[in-house]
């Protein structure tokens, strides 16, 4: 079921420059209501986000400041200007923010930036297309990664909880999909088809959730993990993340890169953020949450987008891929109380950025 409301034919108002606004809050978080209560950030905890300067990691580290958290960001080079200079101008990041070089390939090297933090958010993973060896650029980095982070998270006697961002491709590279029956997080990707069918991300998520699995149960760490489906949303980064710069190729007429996911979950950045914020802070979420708005196929959100925003050669076409065909159950974090911003906001908010940004000109959008 993806309940899109494709009625509303309202095109979307941007002035140019316009400023992207803070997208309010539907739900408060445990750290907020704490915070309301005594008006001054009385819990104020330190956490650790890896992989600082990239599109989710900047605003998950936007929230985790605007909540009251002092924050650690790892970024492989803390004086590269042009990299981090993003973080520096969030609220609050003169005071509560720090960057410490670590590198995923460095054994060791997140000692420094996770030792004293009760909580671990581990995004960083290579999101790129191979150019060379695959296994090299984004399997071992992922995998080995995920370790490096998780024996320097096991010498930290305060940590309460690391939370790791999976993806959603660690769900739905299966055979054996049964259209009727939604997936959700007790469902994974089969290892033997990503290597079949040379699938590195997938695949390298998928092993890097496993291993930090494996390794979590063996040395008793509390662990949570975030799955994301595609992330859409505003960029803070003002260089575009490959999957934020495929959405764009698909707004200015491109095919190829949306031509080969066929069917696929999108999610607003805000609500990963909030997502990986809420999980840390329950005490009773355990396990694997599944994290998406909703699953369209490329023809679907084709349609959609053109109609929401006419002016833009968005392609109305795709070739039709033979996939089995899919949905994601989402009750599990809902359960926790967590709501999902409409598809609507999803798409308008990362077009105004777009436009904000020089990406896409105000005049088509
Ligand atoms: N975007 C999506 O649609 C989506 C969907 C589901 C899950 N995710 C997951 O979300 C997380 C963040 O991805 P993103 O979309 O924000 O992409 P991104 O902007 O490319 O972020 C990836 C981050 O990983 C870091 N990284 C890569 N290799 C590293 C290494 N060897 N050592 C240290 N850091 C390294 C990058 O650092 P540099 O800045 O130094 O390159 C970057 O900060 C990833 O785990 C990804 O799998 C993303």
């Amino acid at each position: 079921m993806d309940g899109l409301p494709f009625s509303r034919k309202k095109r979307l108002v941007l002035k140019p420059n316009s400023r992207l606004k803070l997208i309010p809050l539907r739900q408060q978080l445990p750290s907020e209501k704490k915070m309301n209560a005594d008006s001054e950030p009385s819990n104020v905890k330190r956490v650790c986000v890896t992989g600082a300067a990239g599109y989710l990691a900047s605003w998950l580290i936007k929230r985790l400041l605007l909540s009251g958290y002092n924050v650690v960001g790892t970024v492989r080079d803390p004086a590269n200007e042009k990299k981090v200079a993003h973080l520096w101008r969030l609220e609050g990041a003169r005071e509560r923010l720090r960057l410490v070089k670590a590198d995923l390939m460095d054994e060791g090297s997140f000692d420094d930036a996770v030792m004293g933090c009760s909580g671990v958010f581990h995004t960083a993973s290579p999101v790129l297309n191979p150019s060379f060896d695959p296994k090299a650029e984004i399997v071992e980095p992922a995998i080995k990664g995920t370790l490096n982070v998780l024996r320097s998270c096991k010498k930290n006697l305060q940590l309460r909880r690391v939370v790791l961002t999976s993806s959603s491709s660690t769900v739905r590279v299966r055979e054996d999909l049964d259209p009727s029956v939604p997936l959700d997080e007790t469902s994974w990707s089969s290892v033997e088809l990503c290597e079949r069918l040379k699938i590195w991300y997938p695949l390298s998520k998928t092993l890097a959730e496993k291993a930090a699995w494996d390794f979590c149960v063996d040395n008793k760490i509390d662990l949570v993990t975030v799955i994301p489906a595609f992330v859409i949303g505003p960029s803070l980064p003002p260089e575009l993340c490959s999957t934020a710069s495929d959405f764009l190729g698909l707004l200015k007429g491109e095919t190829k890169k949306f031509q080969q996911h066929g069917r696929m979950g999108y999610v607003h950045i805000d609500d990963v953020a909030l997502c990986h914020i809420l999980v840390y802070e329950k005490d009773n979420a355990q396990g694997r949450y599944l994290c998406s708005t909703a699953v369209m196929d490329n023809d679907k959100l084709a349609s959609f987008l053109s109609t929401r925003y006419p002016l833009l050669p968005i392609p109305t076409r795709f070739e039709l891929i033979n996939r089995p065909r899919y949905e994601f159950d989402t009750s599990k974090v809902r359960s926790l109380g967590f709501e999902f911003k409409p598809m609507e906001q999803m798409f308008d908010d990362c077009v105004t950025s777009l436009v904000d940004q020089g990406y896409i000109s105000s005049s088509l959008a």
